[in-house]
């Protein structure tokens, strides 16, 4: 399972893709706007810091900006996805720019019959929000068995499912036991994935029977 990161703090994203565990990112229009930067100086030095896709998210809403801004934003670095929501017009960008040869992230998925669009629209990746529907009152990690159980009956299709709007290491566990292809997480989440506290138990307890035998192994 590939985990991609979900912040545009580029400090936080080299920090975390030091531990060699980030395939790529994925912003959105709040998380530009909570780093107080320019979209395009962001993206840029979150492309130089990662070599998988970067998602950066268009924000017109009729077709013929949506493109222009689509190819705006590819142009910024080679490994840049596309962004778009999946709207009418979100979708019919998706296909133009997946006609072109750009990979797309098609967002605010909470249905399957939309995961279903999305890749007929040829997106790269689809991304369903599971936090948002838990909050709401629907099981966001059954959408994900849907839309797993849909594309595995296309074996053709080449869409990516990507679990958005993670909230806990539990979904993480979650979409990797339904075989999902990629979990955006926010930086919280993928270092919360390390820890367990009998690990730290078992190692404080290990080292300090290792210091009453005076050995070092250097
Ligand atoms: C995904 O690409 C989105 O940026 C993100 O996962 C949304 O998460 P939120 O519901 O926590 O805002």
């Amino acid at each position: 399972m590939k985990f991609f990161v979900d912040t545009a703090d580029v400090a936080e994203i080299r920090s975390l893709a030091a531990l060699g565990m980030v395939d790529g990112v994925t912003t959105n229009p709040s998380l530009i706007a909570k780093s107080g930067r320019k979209i395009a100086e962001v993206v840029a030095e979150i492309c130089a810091a990662v070599e998988g896709p970067v998602s950066a998210e268009v924000t017109a809403t009729d077709f013929d900006t949506m493109l222009k801004e689509g190819r705006y934003l590819r142009g910024i670095a080679p490994n840049v996805a596309v962004k778009v929501p999946l709207t009418v017009d979100g979708l019919r960008t998706c296909k133009t720019l997946a006609d072109e040869g750009t990979k797309v992230n098609v967002t605010l998925c909470f249905s399957a019959a939309q995961a279903l669009l999305a890749a007929k629209a040829g997106a790269a990746f689809i991304s369903p929000f599971v936090g948002r529907l838990d909050d709401v009152g629907q099981d966001g990690m059954a959408l994900i068995e849907e839309i797993v159980t849909i594309y595995a009956n296309y074996p053709n299709l080449r869409t990516e499912i990507l679990v958005a709007s993670v909230r806990h290491p539990i979904h993480v566990v979650q979409a990797a036991k339904l075989g999902a292809h990629v979990a955006t997480l926010p930086p919280a989440v993928l270092r919360a994935l390390f820890n367990h506290p009998l690990t730290d138990k078992g190692l404080a307890a290990f080292l300090a029977d290792w210091a009453k035998t005076g050995q070092s192994i250097l």
